[in-house]
């Protein structure tokens, strides 16, 4: 499968990274083709591309948003909204605000009255997108490894069928699945970002995963 990825940060990087091993092929889209960590991680990704947003969304039978949250729009603008139409596309953004955090609070610049996700299904009504990956640190979205067992990966999304493809790939990457639901469900899982990164803002603890319990 051809994987294109809107984002050279550590997310983009990690996914790409973790898409070729899985014997896939990935192009990370950034603005900047000879930023030092795109130049870096290709080196180090000898089967890894990188293109323009454009480029990555063309080249992509399955999309990944991650480049910051409050630039997803403008990222989606620049990569053409039409390449995103009928293609499967995860969303792992989160609308963190700039401002800072709160006793270790992060701030969002989106209510529980709506997410980022459904603004951005707005702006891409034909992309089947599905939300994933956004409530880990980046070191663990791959084969993550933890002593209580398999963590848990929250997703939502209208579209049935993108959500099986998705939980498909979040088995290979080693994680459980729990489908919340609709689009509306990000209201609830993007808010789990703030919580997950708490025990790293308070105490410099980030290395933890979520994982849901069940009779
Ligand atoms: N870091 C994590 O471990 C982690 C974990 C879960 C979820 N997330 C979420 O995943 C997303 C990516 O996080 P990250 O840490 O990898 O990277 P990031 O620093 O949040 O974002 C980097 C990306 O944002 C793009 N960007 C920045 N300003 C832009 C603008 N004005 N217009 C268009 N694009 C712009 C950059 O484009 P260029 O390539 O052109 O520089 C780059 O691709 C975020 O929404 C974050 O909240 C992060």
């Amino acid at each position: 499968m051809k994987v294109g990825i809107i984002g050279s940060g550590e997310v983009g990087q990690a996914l790409a990274t973790a898409f070729i091993s899985e014997g896939n092929e990935a192009m990370i889209g950034t603005r900047n083709t000879s930023k030092e960590e795109v130049v870096k991680w290709k080196k180090e990704n000898q089967k890894g591309q990188a293109g323009s947003f454009a480029e990555a969304a063309k080249f992509g039978e399955l999309l990944i948003l991650a480049t910051k949250g409050s630039k997803i729009e403008d990222a989606i603008k620049l990569a053409g909204v039409a390449n995103f139409s009928n293609k499967v596309v995860i969303d792992a953004t989160n609308p963190i605000a700039d401002a800072p955090p709160d006793n270790g609070v992060l701030k969002f610049f989106t209510t529980l009255e709506e997410s980022l996700m459904e603004r951005i299904q707005k702006l891409i009504p034909a992309a089947k997108l599905v939300k994933a990956f956004n409530i880990v640190g980046n070191s663990f979205m791959y084969k993550p490894k933890f002593p209580g067992g398999t963590p848990t990966m929250f997703i939502c999304g209208n579209d049935e069928k993108a959500k099986k493809t998705v939980t498909g790939i979040l088995t290979s990457f080693g994680w459980e699945t729990e489908d919340m639901g609709l689009v509306q469900s990000a209201r609830a899982i993007e808010p789990l970002a703030i919580l997950w990164c708490i025990p790293g803002m308070l105490r410099n603890q980030w290395t933890h995963a979520f994982k849901l319990l069940k009779l």
